[in-house]
């Protein structure tokens, strides 16, 4: 997909502005982009009238921003970018700067299992960051008509508290009653699960 010169200058100044530039520099990552390239080219079947959206766990903002650069972008009315760590919610507003100034893009400090979501469209490809339990409390707030976007992997680091060894695990740990899409993507270091539904 393309990026264009503006948002990478903003990219730009997310990464030099923040209190630890090579931590931010995490989410771009070959993987890190690639999983987000591939959800967007398969959430676009969904997606045909204008929608909200909210990422919980969006860290940096990188999804919010390739989701408004992609084909789809202009179905995007507004998307929210949901994190529990404070220092996301400023780098993600100046990854987003265009889109914040149109009205289109919010940032919030937050744990996604205490919040609230009405949001057409809800995404977390931060699944491994959170425990079953944490999990099922998190589905159990969403509603029932909304497009939910899940991602998870199999890569056992310290961080990750809840990985799934295999796309069938990963389908069992979800909790979604009407699956849509169910796929891998093989990377260098670890798979990427990803499911689309609702609960
Ligand atoms: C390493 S990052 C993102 C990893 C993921 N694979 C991705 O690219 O979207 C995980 C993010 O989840 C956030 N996070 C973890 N637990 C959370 C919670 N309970 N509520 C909101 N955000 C959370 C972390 O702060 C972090 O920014």
């Amino acid at each position: 997909m393309q990026i264009d010169t503006d948002h990478l200058h903003h990219w730009m100044r997310a990464i030099r502005n923040s209190k630890d530039p090579i931590r931010t520099m995490d989410a771009f990552w070959k993987g890190q982009i690639s999983s987000k390239e591939w959800l967007i080219k398969n959430l676009e079947v969904f997606i045909e009238n204008p929608v909200t959206v909210d990422i919980h766990g969006g860290w940096v903002g990188t999804l919010a921003s390739l989701l408004f650069q992609s084909n789809l972008g202009y179905r995007f009315k507004h998307i929210r970018n949901i994190d529990i760590d404070p220092t996301c919610q400023d780098i993600s507003i100046t990854m987003n700067q265009i889109e914040m100034e149109q009205g289109r893009f919010s940032a919030i400090t937050a744990d996604m299992c205490s919040i609230q979501s009405a949001a057409d469209v809800i995404i977390n490809t931060s699944c491994e960051h959170i425990s079953q339990l944490q999990y099922d409390f998190w589905l159990g707030n969403l509603p029932i008509e909304s497009l939910i976007v899940l991602q998870s992997n199999d890569y056992n680091i310290p961080e990750h508290v809840r990985t799934a060894s295999s796309l069938d695990e990963f389908i069992s740990q979800s909790g979604l009653t009407k699956l849509l899409f169910s796929d891998k993507l093989e990377l260098p270091l670890y798979n990427r699960w990803m499911l689309i539904g609702k609960k």
